[in-house]
């Protein structure tokens, strides 16, 4: 039996949502104690701290699943902290992790701002700091190391001028703490600055990449009798708003809205109609890489690569990972054959006889 539109969109966020608070809690308890138990062995294991803002977007689960199995595949043991959205909590847990002494960090920052008097304190203690997916600003980090949101926010603009070369566009992004933000703007400015007959209706930056905000504000705009013929959303989470408040109006799929991360929910947007694009990126490869990097660090065995980020102050190594444009003709081969989902999830709001004959 297949639900109803509106609980569809909130399943899967709810799903996450609710599997994301148990690991979460038994990550802290059962990653990292040993170290301490176990003073006198001659060789102790290293211990990685791990700190992320919320475990709500989808695709964090993956990043620390896969960093988390990386580690311990190395040998390393991870103390995951999360902050459920609470900027100045997540510094607290960044605090409390140094004083664990841990062997290296990974933060992915709340807000880009916070940090720099933290990232000192682990400087200063001799534990290298990686910034993982989002840049922390103004604070010398030992590597940045995230899937390029530059190349991002070009694939979100060229893919939706495709279908609106010009018109009313509203704009529904990330928060402006998040680093990410500010460079996929660049991005997308980078193609939109050729197509002059995009009009700006509405630049609206949604805190904690909440969808609810995304649906109340693309709600109100719409029923302003605004016109809108196209919606860039700062990522799927933001998409889904956008799609759940322009189904409610009988618009899904006729007005293109973008995102990024390709979530379960987008791709099966994708494959319906109601979204024209996602963007895949590589979120295993990027855990994985972390992961080795901060073992690495750890050791003192790392060589940082010579591209540099500028943080507002410094100058720091930056490693990217390359983005992929995902919309119905390349979803089976980016996000199927890959491994990212299953063909079943990804089809399973399609009726059987409209499937690609490989998946029916
Ligand atoms: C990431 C996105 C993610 C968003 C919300 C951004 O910094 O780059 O992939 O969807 O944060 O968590």
């Amino acid at each position: 039996m297949s639900l109803p539109r509106d609980a569809r969109f909130r399943r899967g966020f709810f799903l996450f949502r609710s599997l994301a608070i148990i690991p979460a809690a038994l990550a802290i308890v059962s990653c990292g104690f040993q170290r301490r138990a176990d003073p006198g062995a001659t060789e102790r294991k290293l211990v990685i701290g791990f700190s992320l803002d919320s475990l709500i977007v989808e695709r964090w689960l993956r990043d620390r699943d896969v960093f988390v199995s990386a580690a311990n595949s190395l040998g390393a043991d991870v103390i995951f902290q999360n902050a459920a959205n609470g900027e100045r909590e997540q510094v607290n847990q960044v605090k409390y992790l140094i004083d664990r002494g841990v062997d290296a960090l990974v933060i992915i920052p709340q807000n880009a701002d916070l940090f720099t008097e933290v990232v000192q304190r682990a400087k200063s203690k001799g534990i290298k700091v990686i910034s993982y997916d989002r840049l922390i600003r103004n604070a010398g980090v030992d590597l940045y190391i995230s899937v390029d949101s530059r190349e991002v926010g070009k694939i979100m603009a060229r893919e939706i001028v495709k279908e609106a070369p010009a018109g009313s566009y509203l704009f529904i992004n990330g928060p402006k703490s998040d680093y990410n933000v500010t460079l996929v703007k660049e991005g997308q400015d980078s193609v939109f600055k050729d197509y002059p007959g995009v009009y700006r209706a509405l630049e609206y930056y949604a805190d904690n990449w909440s969808y609810d905000l995304a649906f109340a504000e693309v709600s109100r705009v719409l029923d302003a009798g605004t016109a809108v013929d196209a919606i860039v959303c700062g990522n799927d989470g933001l998409a889904g708003g956008a799609i759940h408040a322009l189904s409610e109006r009988r618009l899904a799929g006729k007005i293109p809205v973008v995102g990024q991360d390709a979530d379960i929910s987008a791709c099966q947007f994708v494959v319906e109609g109601s979204q024209l694009a996602t963007v895949y990126k590589p979120i295993s490869t990027l855990a994985r890489e972390a992961a080795q990097i901060a073992v690495a660090m750890a050791k003192d065995e790392y060589a940082p690569p010579a591209e540099t980020i500028y943080d507002g102050v410094h100058d720091v190594p930056v490693r990217w990972l390359t983005p992929v444009a995902v919309d119905k003709s390349n979803i089976d081969s980016v996000v199927i054959d890959s491994g990212f989902h299953s063909a079943v999830e990804v089809y399973q709001n399609v009726p059987v006889e409209k499937r690609p004959a490989s998946y029916r």
